[in-house]
């Protein structure tokens, strides 16, 4: 990965993502907003994944089932206005695909049309596989989701690393197969053991990116905010934090709280000036038609 220079600014693809199976690492990060997006596309990265999990990281909620599509296609219209190469993938929140190929294709159209997203991100393996098909037949491309899938989480009983049994990494090797038979262009392996990924991986003709999935993945993923160490509560044993966002906002907050209360905010130079000849006009003006002071009761 590189930064941008102008000559290397042709827009990345779901046909591009791809043909990079087996080749250099695809890079890829969650975004959900403006500033974060242009930011992650400035510094190169091959996609962008508007994540549901903006629910915990940007709405506090604590877990992604209450985001709604509308939230989602807000925050995608936000991120593609600060995007210029990296390919944009809207991920389908809870509820906006589970009751069929009919509702999947018209929330996976309305992120396409009305939140600019280039692709559509979807969780499950074999269950999902026809709604798959269905949103690629509609001409949008999609991005399979299994393992630790969060959407997943009453019925998995919390968040679980999976496929630690036979039976269960047999189930998720079928699950990977059924999202590549079913047309998905790139596979999301998320929480599963790395000797797993790596079977995945080479089994299948498309990409893998991982998240929590070990090295072996034809690329990685991690959420805005874990990498930038802006996030409260409980962070998972494969997140690298890779700055310290929050004490420095946290600090920066107290210092102007300080200055203010100090009176050494703002200073002269963040202060808009009168013309000096106005300046004594008004004073005057103002002086003499103040009334004169009263007694003080
Ligand atoms: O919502 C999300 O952040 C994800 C991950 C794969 C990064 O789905």
């Amino acid at each position: 990965m590189s930064h941008i220079t102008e000559t290397s600014l042709k827009k990345v693809t779901a046909p591009h993502i791809r043909a990079r199976k087996g080749g250099a690492p695809i890079i890829a990060l969650t975004a959900y907003d403006y500033p974060s997006a242009r930011l992650v596309d400035e510094a190169g990265f091959d996609f962008i994944l508007v994540g549901d999990s903006l629910a915990q990281t940007a709405l506090g909620y604590d877990s992604t089932l209450p985001v709604t599509l509308e939230e989602m296609i807000a925050a995608a219209r936000a991120v593609r206005r600060g995007v210029r190469r990296a390919l944009v993938v809207g991920d389908m929140p809870f509820g906006s695909y589970q009751d069929g190929t009919s509702q999947a294709v018209q929330s996976a159209i309305r992120f396409v049309k009305d939140g600019g997203a280039e692709a559509v991100k979807i969780e499950g393996g074999s269950r999902r596989a026809h709604i798959v098909k269905a949103i690629v037949e509609a001409e949008v491309p999609v991005m399979g989701h299994i393992g630790l899938t969060p959407q997943s989480v009453l019925s998995m009983g919390g968040y679980r690393v999976q496929g630690k049994s036979m039976e269960t990494a047999r189930e998720l090797i079928e699950d990977a197969l059924a999202l590549e038979r079913a047309g998905a262009f790139a596979i999301v392996l998320e929480g599963i053991p790395s000797e797993i990924s790596r079977i995945i991986t080479d089994r299948v003709r498309v990409p893998t990116i991982g998240i929590g999935a070990g090295a072996d993945c034809d690329g990685q993923i991690l959420v805005f905010s874990d990498l930038i160490g802006l996030t409260f509560g409980h962070t998972a044993k494969f997140v690298r934090q890779y700055a310290d966002v929050k004490s420095v906002i946290s600090d920066a907050l107290k210092r102007y709280a300080d200055d203010v209360n100090a009176r050494r905010f703002p200073a002269d130079r963040e202060s808009y000036h009168l013309p000096e000849g106005v300046v004594v006009e008004i004073e005057d003006e103002q002086s003499q038609s103040m009334p004169p002071l009263g007694p003080i009761n």
